[in-house]
Parts: C-alpha cells; structure tokens; sequence
C-alpha cells in the first residue's frame, strides 16, 4: 500500500512529516506516491497566518472526489491546525469525507488510529491537551539527504502576543542532551553531511540534567566526523555570549544564525511581548560579529501590527539595512483567533499592510543583493543537496546560507564543493568548482 503526504508550514512540521511516514511505513503503507495512487493521504497543516489554512482547506476540499471514487482511501488531517480550538469540529462539518483527525500531540498513537479506522466505519478524532514526555521512539523516513534535522525541543513558552504556536504546541520541553547527542552521532555515521537542530526557541533549551543550548550545541559540534551543524529558531531576548563563543570556536557550527526580530520598533516589540528592546538586538549582533566574522544573520519580519504606524513601520525599514541581514522573510500580521494581538484595537488596513509589505521586501532585496554580489570572484564551500533539473545545474548552501549553483557530469549530493562564484542574481550565487 502507497501513502502520500501534504506539508504546509516550518521545518519542524517537514521533520514531523518524516515521522509520520515512519508510522506509516509500521503499518502497512510502504511507498511513496503521488496523491491519485495513494491508500492513505495525511494532511500534516500549518495556522500560523491564514493562508496557511486557507491553502489547507483548498486541497482538503478537493479530494472530495477521489475518496468517492476510492472507497477505502483513508484521509487523515493532522498537525497546528487540528489542535487549533474548535477546528476539528469545523474540519469535520466541512469535509465530512475526513477519516482522521489528530493533533500535535497524538503523534504516537497515529498507527492505533488507522487500524481503529480500519475496524470502524466513523471517523475518529484524537485530540490531546499536552504532552509531557519527549521521546516518541519513531525512526523518521527521512527525505532531505544530506541534511538531518533533530528535534531538541517541543512546544514554546513565550506567547508572542501574536503567535499561535504556545496554544497549539504546548509548554517547552526540551529532549534529553544523551539522545539527542546520541541521534546526532549515528546520522552523521550514516553519512548526513548536515545536521539542523530544531525548536521554537533553541536558546531556551534546558534538559533535565541542567544542560543549557551552548554546552548541547558544543557537545554535537565534537562528533567526529566531516558534517555541518545549524540551529534554528534563536531567540534575541536569550541570546548569550557563550552561545556566540561556541559558534566561534566550532569550525563545523555553520557562520549563520536566523534570529527573527519581527520589528525594528520598541513600541511594537513590546506590544509584540518580545521583551527586547532594537539597541539590544542590535548589541548581539555586534557582539556576533565581532567574535564569529561575516556571521550571516537572517531574520523574521512582520508588517502590520495593531497600532503600527508608517514612522514605526519605518524603523523596521531601517532595521534592515543597520542589521545587515542576509536574508528575511517577511509577514503580514495576521490575526490568530485566541491571541492577545487579535482583541486588540487599531487593526491595520490590509492595503496599508500591503504597501508596507512591497516596500519592506524591497529593502529585504536590495540588501541581499548587495550580499550577493559580494561573493563574486571569491571562493565558497557548499554542500551539495540537489539537483535543479530546469536550470540543469547542482545546488547546495553555504555555510551562511546562500545558495550556489553550479554544473558537473557526475552526481554530487551529499558532496562538499568549493565554488569561485562568478555571478550572483538575488539569494542565488553561479559558480565553478575549483580543480575542475
Ligand atoms: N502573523 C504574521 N506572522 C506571524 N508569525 C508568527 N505569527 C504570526 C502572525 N500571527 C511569523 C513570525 C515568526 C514566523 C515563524 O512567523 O515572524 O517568527
Ligand atoms: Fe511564536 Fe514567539 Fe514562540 Fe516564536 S517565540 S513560536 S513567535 S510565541
């Protein structure tokens, strides 16, 4: 039997993908496939703005038809937007076709799930409030070789006041430093060249036995072994100078941090409850470049805010430049039903928003580019982790992040390449292998 699986969202929904196929692979479903040919379809969403499950529910919906043509399929939705409050109700008004629904919690009991399914005719929902262990003892099916990601934490304590993920994802909890340094020696044994650990908050983590992120992240970067290690998410307002010294004193710690700052407004970071203020964040940075240079620094940004005006918009326009970052993506706020943010007065005009957008991405461009073309004429070392069958050329991501692209008679995935970049367009860098 052949399974297909629907991401939306960040990387910690992609590594949970990778999960649930190993569940998948457990009970029956053993391929891969595209949708039509698929026994079990698993819908693994996303709510952290709208059109995330606005996206959802289109695909969700059009498979209306195929269930009715395929009897036994079984559809299965899971993931931040089954956890939402009150949206399994609303999924199974909608579509009642669902055969699953289970939230960010009920990840181990997937497998009972579809044989209860498999046994009975109704759909079953499985909904739990938290969660409190870590282990979930699945072997991933993992699809991004050369890259690994681990999880170190789950869930978030710092209620943004926009952000959804507290409600969804739970109390922080943090995996035990022996398993994940465990995990991290066997991926790279098995011959993954880059390892991405991964939680909401990577700073905050704090196992049981007292390890804090530094020593974690110092741990894994002495695996031996010739591998990268990255982390993602940073948060500023935990961000410390030991976690700046082991970046510099690791060669294997990729010069790349991603430290969403989201505004370049006091005002709105404290709105925002980021308890930080612009001078601090930018004192970290200092503080990174000073010890790990040409550190890349990318970054989360949002426009739009309750109560932002155009001259604290401004701030964050000017934030791009001063912070030099690499690269950001950047949001319309978009209000989250439950979420301090969402009661609050003065909501922005969506055509505000969008003409605060247009102009932020332009920023976000301009210094990118200028980034980029920095590169040209040097000599860069990227690990090759695709190939790009329209531009016909391999592609990988240095260690701070850009992509390069370049062409080779042979296959090179999962290969270290260094590259002279001889033209940049955008994020992306061109280039020929040196030796070649
Ligand atoms: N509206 C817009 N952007 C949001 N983010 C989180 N919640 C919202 C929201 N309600 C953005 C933040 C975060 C990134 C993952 O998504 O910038 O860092
Ligand atoms: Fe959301 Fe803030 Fe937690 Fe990030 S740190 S997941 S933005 S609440």
């Amino acid at each position: 039997m052949k399974y297909a699986i629907i991401t939306y969202g960040c990387q910690m929904n992609l590594h949970e993908s990778e999960k649930i196929a190993g569940v998948l692979r457990e009970h029956g479903y053993d391929e891969r496939a595209e949708l039509e040919d698929a026994d079990i379809i698993v819908f693994n969403t996303c709510c952290i703005r709208e059109n995330a499950e606005n996206h959802a529910f289109g695909n969700i919906g059009a498979l209306k038809k195929l269930k009715r043509q395929k009897r036994h399929l079984i559809i299965a939705v899971g993931g931040c937007m089954a956890q939402e409050e009150g949206k399994a109700a609303l999924l199974k008004e909608r579509f009642p076709f669902l055969d699953i629904i289970f939230g960010t919690h009920n990840l181990d009991e997937l497998g009972e799930l579809i044989e209860r399914k498999r046994r009975e005719k109704r759909a079953i929902i499985s909904l739990r409030e938290e969660r409190r262990s870590t282990e979930d003892g699945i072997v991933p099916v993992r699809t991004s070789y050369p890259n690994a990601w681990v999880n170190i934490t789950y869930g978030c304590n710092n209620f943004c006041s926009y952000c959804i993920v507290p409600y969804v994802r739970g109390r922080e909890r943090s995996r035990h430093a022996e398993d994940i340094i465990a995990e991290v020696t066997s991926l790279v044994k098995e011959g993954y060249r880059e390892i991405t650990l991964l939680g909401q908050n990577v700073d905050s983590y704090h196992s049981e036995e007292g390890v804090r992120f530094p020593a974690l992240l110092d741990a894994c970067a002495r695996i031996e072994g010739k591998f990268r290690l990255r982390f993602m998410t940073s948060h500023p307002k935990d961000f410390s100078e030991e976690l700046v010294e082991t970046i510099a004193r690791h060669e294997k710690i990729c010069n790349h941090i991603h430290l969403p700052v989201q505004s370049g407004n006091d005002r709105i970071l404290a709105l925002m409850n980021r308890r930080y203020t612009r001078a601090h964040y930018l004192e970290c940075l200092a503080m990174l470049r000073a010890r790990v240079p040409g550190c890349a620094v990318s970054t989360d940004l949002i426009v739009g805010f309750p109560t932002e005006t155009e001259e604290e918009f401004c701030d964050t326009l000017s934030l791009v430049e001063e912070a030099d970052f690499s690269t950001a993506f950047t949001f319309i706020y978009s209000p989250r039903k439950g979420t301090k943010a969402a009661a609050m007065q003065g909501q922005i005009p969506e055509a505000v928003q969008k003409e605060r957008i247009m102009r932020l991405v332009e920023a976000v461009n301009a210094n990118t580019r200028r980034l980029s073309a920095g590169y040209v004429g040097k000599d860069t070392e990227i690990l090759c982790e695709d190939f790009d069958k329209k531009r016909g050329m391999y592609l990988g991501r240095n260690p701070e992040g850009r992509m390069g692209y370049f062409t080779s008679d042979r296959d090179r995935i999962g290969e270290f390449v260094t590259l002279h970049v001889t033209s940049a367009n955008g994020i992306s860098l061109y280039g020929e292998e040196r030796g070649d």
